[in-house]
């Protein structure tokens, strides 16, 4: 039987491996283990997604934690590398999207030669003042696998030299969970529980370190949204709220609220008027549900959201302009609910017969 280490760190990850996790669990040819390193650990960043996904226990918890850049990675690079050296190393670790973990374990694994699969390989912002872009573009320099969301991550990874026969297009696997959720989100309604009414509120998230980790700039943006003429729900990630601790007061029109689940979260925006955010993840979920989303942001990893979906790259000098224009758009080819599958059938023929 063929080990496979599923990793994950932050919030993103959850949801990416979990149409997986469950694609993989009951096949007789592999034992699939989640490998959470501990990047987020409150309950609201992580156990709430491992509830609201049917997510086990992880088989191992590297406590990795918070820290600068260089902690949170060597952390990670140090734990994962003696569980790997401790227990029988795996056949194949599948990495996911692009925060300081798919990093981190990536390193370390190749270091022990070991064979490596990154899941939403391709993206780039070509901004490398992201630290995001520098965890895309050590990961895919090193993998062995490249399954992508996008024909542009095909582009991208060619550009870059990697050779045509280890990439694949598999779609986007955040579609998959949200069709694997799907029923349970549209029966929850989120957005009655606060006393609103679908299309007619916005939700806002924030996180970036280049929009939130400067208080002016976090003040110029609720400056230009409390011009905004519907209610906007915020849930405040831990890294904002830290910011917004020394202000005194935030617009009337936003209403603040502790980080959702998977289930609360999409049921919100699944029903909003529109979305402004600078989330990765959400520029995908929007352009499927066909939400409006305006990106204050200079770039984006996944330009299809743009070309394709419903997304639209702002500036805070031109937001309110641009909602006044909202794109439906439509989805792009392979985010079908399908990827798993796909990987799962990728995994028995080719990979682990290597
Ligand atoms: C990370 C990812 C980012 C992803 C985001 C989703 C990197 C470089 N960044 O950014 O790509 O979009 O997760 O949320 O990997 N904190 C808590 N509780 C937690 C986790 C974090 O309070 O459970 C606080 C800590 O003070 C920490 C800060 O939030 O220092 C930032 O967390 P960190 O994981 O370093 O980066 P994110 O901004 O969450």
């Amino acid at each position: 039987m063929k080990v496979i280490h599923l990793i994950c760190a932050a919030r993103p990850n959850f949801m990416k491996i979990a149409p997986l996790y469950h694609a993989l669990k009951d096949k007789s040819w592999c034992d699939t283990k989640i490998i959470h390193t501990g990047q987020h650990y409150d309950y609201k960043m992580s156990q709430a997604f491992f509830d609201d996904l049917d997510l086990p226990k992880p088989h191992c918890h590297l406590n990795a934690g918070s820290g600068s850049h260089a902690e949170q990675t060597a952390r990670t690079m140090m734990a994962y590398e003696k569980l790997c050296i401790e227990e029988s190393k795996p056949d194949l670790v599948i990495v996911v999207g692009d925060v300081n973990a798919t990093m981190a374990c990536s390193i370390a694994a190749k270091k022990l030669h070991l064979k490596i699969a990154h899941l939403e390989a391709g993206l780039r912002s070509f901004d490398r003042s992201m630290p995001e872009e520098i965890n895309r573009l050590v990961t895919d320099s090193i993998s062995d696998f490249y399954w992508t969301p996008s024909k542009d991550a095909d582009e991208n990874l060619l550009r870059e030299g990697v050779q045509s026969e280890k990439i694949r297009f598999v779609g986007n696997i955040m579609i998959d969970t949200y069709c694997m959720m799907q029923d349970r989100i549209e029966k929850r309604a989120y957005y009655d529980s606060l006393g609103l009414l679908p299309q007619q509120y916005v939700v806002l998230t924030l996180h970036r370190p280049i929009n939130v980790d400067r208080a002016e700039r976090l003040e110029a943006i609720f400056e230009k949204i409390s011009q905004i003429d519907l209610p906007i729900i915020f849930p405040v990630h831990p890294r904002t709220r830290k910011s917004m601790a020394h202000m005194k007061a935030v617009p009337r029109n936003l209403m603040c609220i502790n980080p959702l689940g998977y289930i609360d979260f999409m049921s919100l925006v699944s029903k909003a008027a529109y979305v402004i955010s600078d989330s990765g993840g959400i520029q995908e979920e929007t352009t499927y549900l066909g939400v409006p989303c305006f990106t204050l942001r200079d770039s984006t990893e996944r330009p299809v959201t743009v070309s394709v979906g419903s997304n639209q790259l702002v500036s805070l000098d031109n937001l309110l302009e641009k909602i006044q224009c909202p794109k439906k758009g439509t989805i792009p080819d392979l985010w079908d609910g399908k990827t798993a599958s796909r990987i799962t059938e990728l995994l028995e023929l080719v990979v682990l017969e290597e």
